[in-house]
């Protein structure tokens, strides 16, 4: 009995089985293949010499010329090599500079600095981010709207700093969060839960989409079950399903389809990794990576 038991809870174990991955995570460059590591530009180089995938970090100093170092916004060429760089407001000496730095304005004074009011800018540079918005010609404080008296046609903007005006199902404008949170928080707007990617309109209620939603090829790819994780989706018979295993994968699809959790093997197969190291804060290293990849190509 406890045997027919164990039987059936294996079975359960695989007919439920889905290929799980993490985005903030990628394999230890130590290995990865040649095409595996080129792909994990960012956190991972081929070294020529020893042909070995190393762990990297691009930083400003691997960009070569100025032009695309002073392009590299947190990097500045001095006299000969690029270094990284912090600017300030002071750094804003034109508007399309100022603009271009964090929380740093270009004000009707023509000085660069950090925000003070909506009236302070002209209405070229009224910063939208700072709740201003260009009203009967001049840059003023953004004015929340009141939902409840809107049509359908009306139905938009925000009505506080972190709700929006949306059409609900009982056609009328009503408010709903800024921000997603779950699928069931659409389940009175149609229109918007349909236009989550996450979510999809089923019945009366809107709920998370699932593999067997896709109904085209390039549709099934995987379903987002958390902040950074996801479960992969697999195209057979002409209809998409959890992935229960990784067997469809190629050398050429493995490594990128599994958002960096899993590595081609010797033995021809797309297999877990064996230690998965955190993308931590690398979005600096990304852009940089894609820049010295540009040098490359031009
Ligand atoms: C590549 O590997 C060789 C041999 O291990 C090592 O001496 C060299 O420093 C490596 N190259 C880089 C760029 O780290
Ligand atoms: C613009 O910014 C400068 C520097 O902070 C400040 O002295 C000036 O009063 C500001 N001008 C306006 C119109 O706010
Ligand atoms: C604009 O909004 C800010 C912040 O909410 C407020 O302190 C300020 O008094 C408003 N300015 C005007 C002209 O209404
Ligand atoms: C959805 O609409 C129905 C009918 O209008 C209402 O009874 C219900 O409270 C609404 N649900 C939410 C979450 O607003
Ligand atoms: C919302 O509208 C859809 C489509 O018109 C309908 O099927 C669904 O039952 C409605 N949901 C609610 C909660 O009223
Ligand atoms: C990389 O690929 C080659 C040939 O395809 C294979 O022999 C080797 O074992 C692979 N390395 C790893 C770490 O999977």
């Amino acid at each position: 009995m406890y045997r027919k038991l164990l039987i059936s809870l294996c079975l359960i174990g695989l007919t439920t089985a889905t290929v799980t991955v993490d985005a903030s995570q990628h394999c230890d460059c130590s290995e990865l293949n040649q095409t595996d590591c080129a792909f994990a530009l960012a956190y991972c180089v081929w070294n020529q010499s020893d042909s070995e995938c190393m762990s990297y970090t691009f930083g400003c100093s691997d960009l070569t010329t100025q032009v695309l170092c002073d392009a590299a916004g947190s990097c500045k060429w001095n006299s000969g090599s690029c270094e990284d760089w912090d600017p300030s407001c002071s750094d804003g000496t034109t508007a399309d500079l100022c603009n271009d730095i964090d929380g740093c304005y270009w004000n009707k004074s023509n000085a660069c600095a950090s925000f003070s009011a909506c009236a302070d800018y002209s209405t070229d540079n009224c910063p939208s981010s700072e709740w201003c918005s260009v009203t009967s010609g001049a840059c003023a404080n953004y004015s929340f709207v009141t939902c409840s008296t809107q049509t359908q046609a009306t139905c938009q903007g925000y009505d506080t700093k972190t709700t929006r005006c949306a059409w609900a199902n009982d056609s009328s404008c009503k408010s709903l969060a800024r921000t997603f949170s779950a699928c069931s928080d659409y389940n009175n707007f149609t229109s918007e839960c349909n236009n989550q990617w996450n979510c999809v309109y089923d019945g009366s209620a809107c709920r998370a989409r699932k593999c067997s939603d896709a109904s085209i090829e390039a549709l099934c790819t995987s379903i987002n079950t958390g902040d950074t994780t996801y479960s992969l989706c697999s195209w057979s018979n002409n209809a998409c399903a959890d992935a229960a295993d990784t067997s469809a994968l190629t050398k050429d699809n493995c490594y990128s389809k599994t958002l960096k959790n899993y590595k081609w093997s010797s033995d021809n197969k797309c297999v877990a990794c064996d230690d998965l190291v955190d993308n931590s804060d690398s979005s600096n290293s990304v852009i940089l990576g894609a820049f010295v990849l540009l040098a490359l190509i031009a």
